[in-house]
């Protein structure tokens, strides 16, 4: 039996540059799909999969997401006295058990890899998980818990994997394949942003990981690679060169990108459509959208 996941890590001191102006004054993890800033869904998603202690690298400008995640006393009362009763649940949904939550500050944007080393402290000797908060993944069962399921028989290193369009592949970090399993890949190599003509496959690794304590020591060790930035990616290639296990693993569910304007509207969209309380109104509106559309063709 192998070692469970308790401690995940979100990378989330990126500037979300692509969402500027709105990322002037709100961190990208805070903009809402519906009603639930981005970081609830990673959250809600780890804890589903049994993660207890969730460990933010954050950067400066950051604040709004602490304060997320701080209890609300002024707002839980007003709804109390106002017996707004589900909107009080809602609220403490989002309630972290004190001590849960720590902030580990990414002084200089190094990039993945550097972010993940930065909480090397805290995760101590154990596999942890890594969430990118920017992949949004909707699934009956949360993405991270299958791979929980599936790094319980497999052990070592794990990514989530995907195909993309093969012209879409030197966007990812891409999976050299060893042995395809079915849901379960065995890897042979990693590559972050390969040339298209030099990709492996086109099984591409999506932000979800479970990964060993060594991965910290190799983000030691490691140069920078792609972007000039110190890439994860390159750490967990790392162990395959040392003879350790590394797993791709084909999630059930479909991915978001929010770190992209198209994603995230995909995402509004789908999220909006899966809400009992706006779906009647919003697929009408939807339909009206495209009946028009269509007559103006
Ligand atoms: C990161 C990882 C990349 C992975 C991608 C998934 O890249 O470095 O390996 O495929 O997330 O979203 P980024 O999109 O942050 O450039």
């Amino acid at each position: 039996m192998n070692k469970s996941v308790t401690k995940a890590i979100f990378p989330v001191a990126g500037l979300g540059t692509r969402f500027l102006p709105a990322t002037k004054s709100v961190p990208k993890e805070i903009m809402t799909l519906v009603d639930r800033p981005l970081i609830q869904y990673a959250i809600d998603e780890a804890r589903a999969a049994g993660i207890k202690e969730f460990i933010f690298v954050t950067s400066r400008g950051k604040s709004a997401l602490e304060d997320y995640f701080d209890m609300a006393p002024h707002l839980e009362a007003e709804l109390r006295k106002k017996d707004k009763v589900d909107l009080l649940a809602e609220l403490k949904s989002t309630n972290m058990d004190s001590g849960a939550i720590a902030y580990i500050r990414q002084q200089r944007a190094l990039g993945l890899g550097h972010a993940v080393w930065c909480a090397r402290r805290l995760v101590h000797n154990e596999p942890f998980a890594v969430i990118l908060p920017d992949d949004v993944i909707a699934a009956e069962k949360p993405c991270l818990q299958q791979m929980v399921e599936a790094h319980a028989e497999t052990g070592g290193c794990m990514v989530a994997a995907m195909e993309v369009p093969p012209e879409k592949a030197s966007s990812y970090g891409v999976i050299d394949i060893k042995e395809d399993l079915g849901s379960v890949v065995s890897v042979n190599g990693l590559v972050e942003k390969p040339k298209a003509e030099e990709a492996p496959s086109n099984l591409a690794v999506i932000g979800r990981y479970i990964l060993t304590p060594q991965i910290m020591r190799n983000l030691n060790k490691i140069k920078s690679g792609s972007g000039g930035e110190i890439q994860l990616t390159d750490a967990i290639d790392a162990e395959l060169r040392e003879g350790r296990d590394v797993f791709g693993y084909r999630f059930q569910g479909q991915r978001f990108d929010c770190g992209s304007k198209a994603g995230f509207l995909q995402a509004t969209v789908a999220f909006g459509l899966a809400r009992e309380d706006l779906h009647d109104e919003f697929d009408g509106y939807l339909r009206k959208l495209m009946t028009m559309q269509t007559a103006a063709q």
